[in-house]
Parts: structure tokens; sequence; C-alpha cells
């Protein structure tokens, strides 16, 4: 490097980016722990799926992936504390469908919900499950929508807060029957779920990941699933379509992704440890046991994460909009 080089870049500020260390450290990234950001509780759907992907990324990458659960405000506060960190592949975010409605939903966030961030690639999509308390005086659909509408708001209904999967479920619900129970927002569903088994709360839309061992084990009450077609792994609960509801579909796609402005070769090489994770067996084995499967490999790509998740906000900002579900 000349004089006048280093000069001009000690000028801007840039002087570090050319030094020789500098692409040494890089070229061996990882040289020490990565933080995975989940938005959402320890020991709900997102931690699950998180914390099996954190492990078998840390074998890949030869060093830990470090799972930290920053909660709260629907999973923009997890969302901002990625936006917000150094771009240097140390931080990364798993987060879910919340990416494409929080743009829409949230009319003052802190950080840029769609700039903020570089997609590294798609991970899963999950079905949902309606699930209620044991003693729910209902045992089906119908049944179920006739008991909410007739208590009205002593009908309580659980969830993640607003931007959360399923603060949307639970409200597309709501409104495709005409209900208005009373919403009780948890840091996930996690902690909701300890209030459906304690019986103190009645229902909650939930993700497979968590939901599979309740319903297997008898322990909630599960009325539909809000998918186009049967779960495989519970092929017993009717679609939200059988029960005479088409129109109320959604399901939670989950993505990987670290601050804007992250070095590509570092971008690439996250992708890289992503895609050795989805091909994992012991992955592919827990995931089809909770309900979910890894996307394809051309699916946990920068470029098809950007894709997909560009297209789901333009897919629910007029939901959003005709419902009035703002945030703020
Ligand atoms: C969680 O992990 O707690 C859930 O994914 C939150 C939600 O979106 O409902």
């Amino acid at each position: 490097m000349t004089d006048f080089t280093r000069r001009a870049l000690a000028a801007t500020g840039l002087a570090a980016l050319a030094s020789p260390r500098i692409a040494r450290a890089q070229a061996a990234f990882p040289s020490r722990a990565i933080t995975m950001v989940i938005p959402f509780a320890a020991g709900g759907p997102t931690d699950i799926v998180g914390r099996l992907l954190a492990e078998s990324m840390g074998k890949d990458l030869g060093q830990p992936v470090v799972v930290e659960n920053s909660t709260g405000a629907g999973g923009t506060i997890g969302a901002q504390r990625v936006a917000q960190a150094r771009p240097d592949g140390y931080t990364v975010l798993l987060h879910h469908i919340g990416m494409g409605v929080i743009p829409t939903m949230y009319r003052r966030l802190a950080y840029d919900p769609v700039h903020g961030f570089e997609p590294l690639g798609l991970v899963t999509e999950v079905p949902m499950t309606l699930v209620g308390r044991r003693e729910l005086p209902a045992n089906s659909l119908a049944e179920l929508v006739a008991l909410m509408k007739s208590q009205g708001d002593r009908f309580n209904l659980a969830d993640a807060g607003i931007g959360s999967s399923s603060a949307l479920c639970g409200a597309l619900f709501a409104n495709a029957i005409g209900a208005r129970p009373t919403v009780i927002p948890f840091r996930g569903t996690g902690p909701a779920m300890q209030e459906i088994l304690g019986g103190r709360v009645d229902l909650l839309c939930d993700q497979t990941t968590q939901t599979t061992e309740y319903i297997r084990g008898g322990s909630v009450k599960v009325f539909a699933t809000p998918s186009r077609t049967r779960i495989a792994t519970l092929p017993e609960i009717p679609t939200t379509a059988e029960g005479g509801l088409p129109n109320f579909i959604v399901t939670v796609w989950h993505g990987l992704y670290a601050p804007k402005g992250t070095p590509a070769p570092i971008c690439s090489r996250l992708t890289a440890s992503l895609q050795a994770a989805l091909r994992d067996p012991r992955i592919v084995q827990r995931f089809s046991e909770i309900g979910t499967a890894p996307v394809s490999q051309a699916d946990a790509t920068p470029e098809a994460h950007q894709r997909f998740w560009t297209a789901d906000i333009a897919k629910w900002k007029p939901v959003i909009e005709a419902t009035n579900a703002y945030a703020d």
C-alpha cells in the first residue's frame, strides 16, 4: 500500500479495513463464539428450532453458536438488537413470519425492519394449531366458535405480542368468526403454553414445533390447523377449510439474518453452515418429529430468502391495512 493510500484511508477512518491483519481475521472466520439472537422466550417454538440449528451450525463452524433470548414487543426487541449489532458475523438473528408483518404493523421502530439485515437463508416452514386448555367446553372447531362468540371478552386468547405469529393467527381467527376475545400477551408462546396447561388461559394459536408433544400427550385440546392440507404428523387434526374457514391460513416461515453490511465472505460462510445444518440427519429427524422439515438447499440461500421475504411483506400489507392491525 502506498503512503498516499494509507493517508487517504486514515483520513476516512477506513485504515483498519486495509490492514492485512483484518484480512487474515476475516479469512479465519469465525475465531470465537457466535451469538444467535432468538426474539422470543426460551422453550418456545422459535427457541426449539434455533437451539437445534445453533448446535449443528456450531459443529460445522468449529465455534460455539450461543443462543440469546432477547424478548419482548412481538419480536422487535431481538430484531433491533441484531440490526444494531456490529456487522461482523458474530451476531445473527433467527426470526420468522414476523419479518414479513412487522414492517407494516409497526410504524415507529428504532431500526429499519426491511433494510437493516442481510438475509442468509430460509430455514423451515411450520404449520400452526389452534389449541385450548383441556377443560374448555368445546370439542370441535364449530363448538369453539360458538363458545367464543357467546363468551365475548370473558374468553381469553394468549399470544406473543403484536408482530408474533400467534398474534397474527389469533387476530385472523377472531376476525374470521367475528369474536372479540381478551388478548393476553406473553414474551413468547413458551410461557403462554404454560398458562394453557395450567388452565388459566383458554386458547393459543401456536406452531407444531411446540404443540405436537402436548397434543399427542392429551394435555391440550386441539381444534384445527390453519393450513391448506392436514399435517402429516398429526393427520387427525382437521384444517380450518374443512371447518368452513377456507381463507384463514397461516404457516410460519423462519429465516436467518446478519446485520446489514456484514461482509459477503462472512455471509457466505454462515449460509454454507446453515445449509450444512439443514442436511444434518439429527435436524431432519427432530424437525420431522415436531411437524416440520428443513427447506431445500436452494431455499437456504440469501437470494431465495430475500425473494420470499419481499413477497411476504407485500402479501401481508393489504391484510394488515384492511384489518387495521397496527401496533401503534
Ligand atoms: C415463540 O417462539 O415464542 C413464538 O414463535 C412466538 C410467536 O410468533 O407466536
